[in-house]
């Protein structure tokens, strides 16, 4: 008699702990061409995930869960990024294709990286090589975590920055440098603030302080209470811009008009891959944030539920911030398409000139740094909880090591604004460089490959079990999207500004 164990790897220590009931369960009688054996078969499968939790910790429930995914999601991308690039890519046919990629792309996406994190509960890289290894698929899937924790880093090295601009306007705010300001005025500050890499770099360390400090007392302390009282309070400030915003004379006639009726001569291929990377880049998609904090959901969460409330509040919001932002350029006299600025150049000008302005302008800058914090904590998990897991550190090294690498980082995207402004790399400089590696490539492809793993590499009866959704249609459609959809829409785009199609 023989006794085998299959699949026991070392790398799998951690979930072997937690699934031995799970092991003692499987165990069944088999023949083979020695005669009798028993086989232990040790698959991380069907069951196991039923009874593992990830050793940081669970959401307290599925309202926490979604808090803290649509704090990821909704941060500086939806209320600074999305109004600038939509200004810089002519507007409607933008949002448009942007709206399309979110809907095909990102929702089903978002779902696959929940379930995928949820099934193995580790940090992305281990949860590659777990999944991977259940499914009897290579090794060289666990460099598909490896990416993501990558471009973590990297957004969240720039990411830290543009926080500090806006954490330096909460300042500018309380100390009434909007007030009265007309655009000139706004623009010279906001040249001038960004001229000055001290400022910037003083900033760009506070913020990163705040997220290593968050991220330090873990999953349910940290984090969810951090963004438990956020999000409401800044979708009503966005609602209150957006009604300052209707009362400028260019609300319908010029900002809506740029916002939602479609030019699509305006639209190039690389307007379509920023849209598509967008799509990904205000998801938080492709690099391991989604799939992490799916490692910390309960059992009976329904994931596709969630993820449609996650992704269509952080569409809502950036639309209200579109909404409340272009109006506000055309009154003003402005250009759409003045780059990062733009935010920074356009709601100085409401601020310091409706009434209430300072309160408002105060407050508003206030909710915009919560919002990146709630966003930068989930781009520093994947590798805190790596570094813990793999490492035996503990949250707090693990944190200083992390959040030192990337404040360094962050300093190149410092110097990008002023003192190597001068510096590029394939005519970029250094801060748009990360941005478009990142948002544009990285979270892309790394969105790309979460999509053939779930739809092409795990079986059918994981993916099933794991989903659970409500009736068999939504799987079905589900798995059609994640198989054929998602992919190939993602690879057109590729093709598209590489000049193929
Ligand atoms: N989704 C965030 C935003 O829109 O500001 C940025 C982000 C967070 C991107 C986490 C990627 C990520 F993993």
């Amino acid at each position: 008699m023989r006794v085998r164990i299959f699949k026991l790897t070392e790398r799998n220590n951690f979930a072997i702990l937690l699934d031995i009931t799970a092991l003692v369960r499987k165990a069944h009688h088999s023949r083979d061409s020695g005669g009798e054996s028993i086989t232990l078969e040790f698959l991380l499968g069907t069951q196991m995930t039923d009874i593992k939790k990830s050793i940081h910790g669970e959401w307290s429930s599925r309202f926490a869960f979604i808090l803290a995914a649509t704090g990821s999601a909704v941060g500086l991308g939806n209320i600074w990024k999305f109004p600038y690039i939509a200004g810089e890519n002519g507007g409607g046919a933008f949002v448009l294709v942007y709206l399309l990629c979110v809907l095909l792309i990102g929702i089903p996406i978002m779902m696959a990286e929940t379930m995928l994190g949820r099934r193995s509960r580790q940090n992305p890289i281990d949860t590659m090589i777990t999944l991977a290894d259940e499914a009897g698929a290579d090794k060289n899937w666990h460099y598909l975590g490896w990416m993501g924790v990558i471009a973590g880093f990297l957004i969240l090295s720039y990411y830290s920055v543009i926080a500090g601009w806006a954490s330096a306007y909460t300042v500018k705010a309380f100390f009434g440098s909007f007030s009265g300001a007309d655009a000139t005025e706004i623009k010279s500050l906001f040249d001038g603030f960004v001229g000055s890499p001290l400022q910037l770099m003083f900033w760009h360390s506070l913020f990163m302080l705040a997220t290593m400090l968050i991220v330090a007392r873990g999953v349910n302390t940290g984090l969810e209470k951090a963004v438990r009282f956020l999000m409401p309070s800044l979708f009503v400030l966005l609602i209150l811009l957006v009604g300052y915003a209707m009362t400028t004379g260019d609300y319908y006639d010029q900002g809506i008009a740029f916002l939602f009726s479609p030019d699509f001569s305006k639209l190039t291929g690389e307007g379509v891959l920023i849209a598509m990377g967008h799509a990904f880049f205000t998801l938080s998609l492709g690099m391991g944030a989604i799939m992490i904090y799916g490692s910390y959901l309960p059992k009976d969460v329904s994931i596709a539920k969630t993820v449609y409330l996650i992704a269509g509040t952080d569409t809502v919001v950036a639309l209200l911030a579109g909404i409340a932002i272009f109006p506000i350029v055309f009154a003003s006299g402005l250009e759409p398409a003045v780059g990062p600025g733009l935010i920074f150049q356009t709601l100085p000008i409401a601020f310091g000139n409706m009434t209430g302005g300072w309160f408002f302008g105060v407050l508003f800058f206030v909710m915009l740094v919560f919002a990146a914090l709630s966003s930068s904590i989930s781009l520093i998990e994947p590798a805190v909880a790596w570094l813990v897991e793999k490492k035996d550190m503990s949250r707090k090294q693990a944190c200083i090591w992390s959040g030192a690498v990337t404040w360094l980082l962050g300093l190149a995207t410092v110097f990008s604004f002023n003192a190597w402004s001068n510096v590029k790399v394939f005519d970029r400089t250094l801060f748009q460089l990360l941005d478009y590696l990142t948002a544009n490539l990285m979270l892309p492809i790394g969105g790309f490959c979460i999509a053939v793993f779930a739809g092409w590499i795990m079986t059918q009866q994981h993916t099933t079990h794991e989903m659970d959704m409500p009736d068999a249609l939504s799987y079905k459609v589900w798995r059609f999207v994640i198989r054929y959809v998602s992919p190939t829409a993602v690879f057109l785009v590729f093709l598209n500004v590489i000049g193929v199609l």
